[in-house]
């Protein structure tokens, strides 16, 4: 019987020079390489644009499946082609290597502006390029402490996804990013049967599941709790994926965390 995928997803921003990306990279495959993690884990790396090309060569370099550690990208411009200076279209992602793209990030929404319509557009593009979109939601600590947390998520993914969505979705709080601070296990709880329960209605289909992954200041001594709550799918990590060690010990942990069988 197989297993349901776990997923580790190392989003570096804009944080990693690029001699020290690459070192990373290299350090977190050679570990993985020498001892594989059970194959229903896979660890993605996403890099700035910049180092893409020379990450992905790193990854292929090693002698791992590529569904095993696959390359991301952390946004794509929701047009194919055309005068749109200083953006990157999802077909040149792929050309780099990349199978995943994280899109909607609470740092892009914040800081670009982007709307739900403007994803769900980088949705639609990522996915005609054979990308796999990482569409990341949720709510600010107002919008939580007001109790509004519910209607936010509800927008989001009516608002980002596209009715034949496939691809992962992300329930980042903001106010649990680059905090220290993470949910209780009673609220990621409530707040995972909520993005459950929403999904098929968007989806409008029961058939699809869409993996849910957490992410928000996550590290490995989190990481078998977060993973041990219903329907979470896997950890999207920032800060503790700039290190080797620390991002290996995510895994690690995941990989600990007792595999169920998709449902
Ligand atoms: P963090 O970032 O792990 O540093 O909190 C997570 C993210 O922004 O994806």
């Amino acid at each position: 019987m197989s297993t349901a995928p776990k997923f580790v997803i190392g989003n570096w921003k804009m944080q990693a020079q690029h001699e020290r990306g690459l070192t990373l990279a290299g350090d977190v495959t050679k570990a993985l390489e020498d001892t594989p993690p059970p194959s229903h884990i896979r660890t993605v790396i996403c890099p700035p644009y910049t180092q893409l090309s020379g990450v992905n060569h790193i990854l292929r370099k090693h002698d791992l499946p590529t569904e095993r550690i696959s390359l991301g990208a952390q946004d794509c411009y929701p047009a194919p082609s055309g005068p749109f200076t200083g953006d990157i279209s999802a077909k040149m992602l792929t050309e780099l290597g990349a199978r995943y793209v994280i899109l909607g990030h609470s740092e892009r929404r914040q800081n670009h502006g982007e709307t739900d319509a403007v994803i769900r557009q980088k949705v639609k593009a990522a996915t005609a390029a054979g990308l796999i979109p990482i569409v990341c939601i949720g709510e600010h600590l107002a919008e939580r402490n007001e109790g509004r947390a519910a209607s936010v998520l509800a927008g989001q993914i009516e608002g980002s996804l596209t009715r034949g969505f496939r691809g992962i979705v992300a329930y980042e709080p903001v106010w649990a990013i680059g905090s220290g601070i993470t949910p209780s296990h009673e609220e990621l709880q409530r707040k995972l049967s909520l993005i459950r329960a929403l999904l098929p209605m968007r989806l409008m289909t029961d058939d699809i599941r869409v993996p849910v992954l957490y992410g928000g200041s996550v590290t490995s001594v989190q990481t078998p709790s977060l993973l041990s709550i219903d329907g979470v799918d896997g950890v999207l990590v920032g800060s503790a994926s700039l290190e080797a060690q620390s991002f290996l010990d995510i895994i690690r942990a995941a990989t600990e965390v007792p595999s169920s069988s998709p449902s």
